[in-house]
């Protein structure tokens, strides 16, 4: 499958070929936070080794309401790419991904898809998207748009690309606002230290972050697996980071980084999510009952 022609001339980087042909303006990305996209390039230039086995059942959680929609023939972009981790995971069930992300990260994804023929990578973010409306067959966003100052208009800008028929995914951090006392409790503390940690310079956050993971991620998930292999699994799964039960040190690491690193989070209710897909023109919504909440994806009318 060959991919369509640039309708602007981004930062390209061809697989194994990096070429920068044309930097965006800031007057050309508006609906961008600057602060968060240098330091995701910072983050994925640090956590950019994956163990395969991992990524591939994590993916297997990110893309259970996803994959059924895609074909060998499916026209892919992945919007917010990062190190290119999930284009990695699809690469070989799709025709052809465009993966595209504004910070550096795009430098760490070229080497970790560097033998993936049908990916091709450029610098963009969701409002400088270098692709006419109406191109692919499918689109996603994956933990990205809860960092863009204005998530509802960046989503519309990205469902536009998709072809009417197409599917958008998108996985949007959710309030907790069904959560008890206690859980939100831990929740609001948890964001007060984001605040600092996220404000910090680059090497004593990523060390701060290396710290929380071990003292905060590490034994919450211990307490969880005593918890579940004691029969009380259900009880487990509503403790915070119950979801890195099966997820190694490095991820949580990754993500620990990734919560406490970053200036810029917002986050929604269930409803606000659908009504901003339905917004941005895609219907037949479906909210996957697994983690990570939320996730979802529409069909573009
Ligand atoms: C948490 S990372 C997720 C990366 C990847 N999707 C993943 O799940 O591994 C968020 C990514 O969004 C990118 N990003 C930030 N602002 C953006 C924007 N306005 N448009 C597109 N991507 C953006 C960042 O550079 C970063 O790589």
């Amino acid at each position: 499958m060959n991919p369509v022609a640039f309708n602007s001339t981004p930062v390209c980087i061809t697989t194994n070929t990096i070429k920068p042909i044309h930097v965006f303006s800031s007057e050309e990305r508006q609906n961008v936070d600057e602060i968060v996209v240098k330091s995701f390039g910072d983050e994925w230039d640090k956590f950019n080794d994956f163990d395969d086995k991992e990524i591939d059942r994590i993916g297997g959680e990110y893309f259970d309401i996803a994959e059924r929609k895609l074909t060998k023939n499916s026209y892919v972009i992945d919007i917010g790419c990062g190190s290119g981790r999930w284009s990695k995971y699809l690469a070989d069930k799709v025709g052809f991904i465009e993966a595209v992300d504004p910070s550096n990260a795009i430098y760490v994804a070229d080497r970790l898809l560097g033998n993936k023929k049908n990916v091709r990578l450029s610098q963009a973010s969701s409002d400088s998207l270098p692709f006419d409306d109406n191109t692919f067959d499918f689109g996603m966003s994956v933990g990205v748009l809860h960092h863009i100052p204005d998530t509802k208009k960046a989503l519309a800008d990205c469902v536009k690309k998709i072809k009417r028929g197409g599917f958008f995914y998108v996985y949007l951090y959710y309030d907790f606002a069904d959560r008890g006392f206690l859980f939100r409790s831990a929740f609001r503390m948890a964001d007060l230290l984001r605040g600092w940690v996220s404000r910090m310079p680059s090497v004593p956050k990523k060390i701060i972050c290396d710290m929380i993971a071990l003292s905060v991620y590490m034994p919450m998930v211990v307490a969880g697996k005593a918890v579940a292999s004691l029969g009380f699994k259900r009880f487990a799964d509503k403790l915070p980071l119950s979801t890195y039960r099966n997820k190694s040190f490095y991820i949580m690491r990754n993500d620990a980084l990734d919560r406490f690193g970053t200036t810029l989070e917002q986050r929604f209710s269930k409803s606000e999510i659908e009504e901003m897909m339905k917004g941005a023109g895609l219907a037949g919504i479906e909210f996957s009952n697994g983690m990570p909440y939320h996730h979802a994806i529409g069909q573009k009318q």
